[in-house]
């Protein structure tokens, strides 16, 4: 490999948003043992990225240095392996989710363990598989695993609410639900719902209506499962909508949603409010790239950046209104 340096995004402290992130010249990582040195072509935004920057994973020690190089969602080519990697070689096509606590992903170059990387088949663009480990797999994760929402059409279909289903979580989790020819309906806002109903939504919501906020369901459907990929709703408006046994996922669970989750389990409430985090998976990954390959789900890119604009990209994930997912493209 013949570059040494690499353009790369960094920031050096908490806090300080777009503004925050600088542009600087770093040496090329070199991969360990059982790592692969991807070269990154493309890398997606989660807002968990911009969150680790305000200090909510601190207390986790997250991140795990200063300067921390954020983002850990990439797609690229292989251009170097660690010497005990078996399961790749130069010049592979792969789909890698680098760790939470070092990030790496906003740079020409990242190092990944091979046990978080997969092949990425050659019908997948860069941008779609980048697009993939963290929001495709909370929504797959939280709807089979959490809600017991099957997605192979096995089994009874339920009927799913998808909040913010047009995001980078909730846009999988429609078209997800929707495999298992299960019943959807969604929230987004009026803007997205002709873009919702095409993932598969059977109704959708505006949430600035009265019906949208009460989450009522136009067929008068109570929800067995819920994929709550937005925050502010109170318990009492998801309970008056659920059936006796649902299960709402919560994905941005703050101290009141655990709260309400112990409750729940004390008073045996069948009713069950689960806060839940990803654990990203190689089998994962390589579940959601063959149905991109199959055609069977979509990445829809909300928009693509230069890592020369990257704080552009920064900024409107923090704005909270893409369209699917944010990508940039070193
Ligand atoms: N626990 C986990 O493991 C995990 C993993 C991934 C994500 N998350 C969390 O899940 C949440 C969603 O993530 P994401 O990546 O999907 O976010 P995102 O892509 O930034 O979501 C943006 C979308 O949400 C819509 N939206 C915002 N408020 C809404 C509301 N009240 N009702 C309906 N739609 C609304 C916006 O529509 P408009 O533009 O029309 O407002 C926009 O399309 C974040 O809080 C994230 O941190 C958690």
């Amino acid at each position: 490999m013949a570059k040494n340096v690499m353009n790369a995004i960094q920031y050096e402290k908490y806090g300080g948003g777009p503004g925050g992130l600088k542009h600087v010249e770093v040496g090329v990582p070199s991969p360990k043992k059982k790592e692969v040195l991807v070269k990154v072509e493309a890398v997606s935004i989660n807002p968990v990225d911009w969150k680790i920057q305000k200090g909510v994973m601190r207390p986790l020690f997250v991140p795990g240095n200063f300067p921390h190089t954020p983002c850990t969602d990439v797609a690229g080519e292989v251009v170097q392996i660690g010497p005990q990697v078996n399961d790749f070689k130069v010049g592979d096509k792969v789909l890698s989710k680098l760790s939470t606590r070092y990030g790496g992903g906003l740079a020409e170059f990242a190092v990944a363990s091979e046990s978080l990387t997969a092949s990425r088949p050659t019908e997948v663009s860069a941008a779609e598989a980048a697009a993939l480990p963290i929001a495709g797999l909370t929504a797959r994760d939280a709807l089979a695993q959490i809600a017991g929402v099957k997605l192979d059409g096995t089994g009874e279909p339920k009927n799913v609410l998808v909040t913010a289903a047009s995001g980078g979580v909730g846009h999988y989790a429609v078209q997800l639900a929707k495999l298992g020819n299960n019943h959807v309906t969604a929230t987004c806002g009026a803007r997205n719902i002709e873009f919702v109903k095409g993932l598969g939504a059977d109704e959708v919501l505006d949430y600035r209506t009265p019906e949208g906020a009460a989450l009522k369901s136009p067929s008068g459907r109570k929800y067995d499962a819920v994929i709550n990929c937005t925050t502010g709703i109170p318990w009492s408006t998801l309970d008056a909508n659920l059936t006796e046994k649902a299960v709402v996922v919560d994905l941005t669970p703050n101290p009141s949603s655990f709260l309400t989750a112990a409750l729940k389990k004390v008073t045996f409430s069948k009713k069950r409010l689960v806060p839940f985090f990803v654990d990203v998976k190689r089998e994962g990954l390589d579940n959601l790239l063959q149905l991109l390959k199959d055609g069977k789900l979509k990445s829809v890119i909300d928009s693509r950046f230069p890592l020369s604009k990257a704080e552009d990209a920064w900024a409107k994930s923090i704005d909270g209104h893409a369209t699917g997912k944010i990508i940039v493209e070193p």
